[in-house]
């Protein structure tokens, strides 16, 4: 499935066996060409060694750092909701190991994808203009770059807000629709500060049941049917009642779906979020232990 992924995996394999080989192999040739042939790893600089990692990892060409630059907060914006702040995947895919991304150069592919979308899966249509559709793809590829090639990677430290703007934050924007109880100890219900950002953002609705998506389905005769959502599409719900009993019902004409979602309050403040209101907020749950 993500054939470059593993293939990169197996070729970094290979790239610290040539490296251990190379290093061995060289108090024995001692002649001053070693150094002017090929510069050993070691010696490279961190640019030369991406450089290197890249073209033998075959990442295919540079991502333009502008590029990638505008493209991050239209990411934030648009797409970070399901995606992930990293791309790494929330309740839609990682887009570091999607096909889609890696079977793209700049953009020719990406850009007709996102114009389209997916709407019966989920994935909606973005009718951005095509140079920020465009700038979005150098992001992703970006990301790519960053988990894939460790040449360049640099650990992104989460907590870089200021905690006292956050609680500010939290204090105007989310206290309509919580309590306290929500945010007592959030600070250490998670592995890592990433962790904790990705959950009050999108919180992980398979830890908690009273997140998941409900529908309420009602058939031509008027018989009326409400549960969980375990499996959606344009032809056909499938969901579980409170006794646990699974219904599948077609999506036929006549049939009415009603989807309720608790979380989308919750999303709709998520789209007005800033990146700075992100870090800060981030920053100042961190401290609730
Ligand atoms: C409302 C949630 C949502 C938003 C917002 C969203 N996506 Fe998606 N996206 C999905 C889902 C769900 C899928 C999986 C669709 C499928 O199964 O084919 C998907 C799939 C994709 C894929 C293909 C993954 C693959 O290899 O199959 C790409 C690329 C992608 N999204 C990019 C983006 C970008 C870029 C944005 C922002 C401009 C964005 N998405 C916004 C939910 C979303
Ligand atoms: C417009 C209403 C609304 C706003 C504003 C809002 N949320 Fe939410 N949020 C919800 C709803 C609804 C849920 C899901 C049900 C619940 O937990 O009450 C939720 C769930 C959560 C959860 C998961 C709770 C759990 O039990 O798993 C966290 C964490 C959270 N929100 C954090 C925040 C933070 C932080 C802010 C402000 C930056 C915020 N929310 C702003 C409506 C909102």
């Amino acid at each position: 499935m993500h054939r470059r992924v593993l293939y990169g995996m197996l070729a970094a394999t290979f790239l610290v066996l040539a490296v251990l080989a190379f290093s061995q192999e060289e108090p024995t040739t001692g002649s001053q060409n070693t150094a002017q042939q090929q510069k050993t790893y070691q010696n490279m600089t961190p640019e030369e060694r991406a450089q290197a990692t890249r073209a033998f990892l075959g990442l295919g060409p540079e991502p333009d750092k502008a590029a990638a630059a505008r493209g991050a907060p239209l990411f934030q914006q648009n797409c970070a909701v399901c995606h992930g702040q990293q791309a790494r995947g929330a309740m839609g895919p990682s887009l570091i190991t999607s096909d889609e991304v890696l079977g793209d150069t700049h953009g020719e592919q990406l850009v007709p994808y996102l114009k389209k979308g997916r709407p019966g899966k989920g994935m909606p249509a973005f009718a951005l203009p095509s140079a920020q559709l465009k700038d979005i793809a150098e992001f992703l590829h970006l990301q790519v770059e960053e988990v894939a090639n460790r040449g360049t990677y640099q650990v992104l430290n989460i907590l870089i807000g200021n905690a006292t703007k956050g609680q500010g934050y939290v204090t105007a924007h989310c206290m309509a629709c919580h309590s306290t109880e929500t945010f007592a100890h959030i600070g250490s219900s998670f592995h890592s500060p990433e962790q904790l950002q990705r959950n009050w953002i999108w919180p992980t609705r398979s830890r908690n049941n009273k997140l998941a998506v409900t529908a309420t389905v009602k058939v031509p005769d008027g018989t009326t049917t409400t549960g969980h959502i375990t499996q959606l599409s344009d032809f056909r719900i499938a969901l579980v009642d409170s006794s646990g009993q699974r219904h599948v019902i077609n999506r036929e004409p006549g049939v009415e779906v009603e989807i309720k979602d608790p979380l989308a309050a919750h999303q709709e403040m998520i789209m007005t979020l800033s990146n700075d209101d992100m870090h800060n907020v981030t920053a100042y749950l961190a401290t609730l232990k």
